[in-house]
């Protein structure tokens, strides 16, 4: 066989694997849920692929959501896997919980927590995924050199605490450079964006190299919430760069 030959098919190859890997990941955040019908309003998004749940105390965050006797209950009764964003103060001390009630990925913020390298670790050991989130005016790159310690990054296209916001396209720069230095690593760390995803700006975060869309509003206030997941992931798909 040819050596062009060859080259070419390792190079397919690495991209083939490359693409299985970093698939777009939607995950609609129950805050725009019917938290009275929370059960029926799981089973209308089985084609996700995370279930988003938002925790606020009233602290770090100027509302107040659920906490762990609901996230319990809803790590029993959904089949995804349920990505728990706190906002809330001391993450330090409650985001362990979480990861116990059976959480499959906890991000803790930035602006909260005294310690991210230790609790992502503590979290890691417990076998849950550990993110760290930053808010719009929070810059990603301290966090480049503890990037290894986090499974996912997420990225807050809104000020964090309420669903139905404008999405801030200003953050996409942050997006991208985040994206280049996963990519210059060779790491498989996901960027979450959270607050504004749509199918209008779906294209958008996943052009600027985000990987897990967040999305509250445009599920549960579509018609159709299974239907607004797809047209969010075939959007995303069509634009996104690793
Ligand atoms: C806001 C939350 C989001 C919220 C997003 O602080 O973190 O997860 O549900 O809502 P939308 O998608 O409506 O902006
Ligand atoms: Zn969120």
């Amino acid at each position: 066989m040819p050596m062009t030959s060859l080259i070419s098919d390792s190079v397919k190859s690495l991209t083939f694997h490359r693409i299985r890997v970093m698939t777009i990941q939607i995950a609609p955040s129950i805050l725009s849920a019917d938290f009275c019908n929370l059960e029926r309003d799981l089973k209308a998004i089985s084609n996700a692929d995370l279930v988003h749940v938002d925790v606020m105390d009233h602290h770090f965050v100027p509302n107040l959501t659920l906490g762990e006797p609901i996230v319990a209950r809803i790590c029993q009764v959904t089949d995804l896997p349920v990505d728990v964003h706190l906002m809330i103060e001391d993450p330090d001390r409650w985001a362990p919980e979480y990861a116990r009630l059976g959480a499959a990925s906890v991000s803790f913020h930035m602006g909260a927590t005294h310690a991210p390298v230790r609790l992502a670790r503590q979290l890691r050991d417990m076998g849950c995924k550990a993110c760290f989130a930053v808010r719009p005016a929070e810059p990603v790159e301290p966090i480049f050199d503890i990037l290894d310690e986090f499974d996912m990054i997420l990225i807050m296209t809104v000020e964090p605490g309420f669903g139905g916001q404008k999405f801030l396209d200003n953050q996409m720069a942050k997006v991208r450079r985040l994206r280049d230095e996963i990519t210059r690593r060779g790491l498989d760390t996901r960027i979450q964006v959270d607050g504004g995803v749509s199918p209008k700006t779906a294209h958008i975060v996943a052009e600027a190299g985000a990987d897990v869309l967040v999305a509250g509003s445009a599920v549960y206030g579509a018609e159709n919430p299974a239907e607004a997941i797809d047209s969010i992931r075939d959007k995303a798909e069509a634009a996104f760069k690793a």
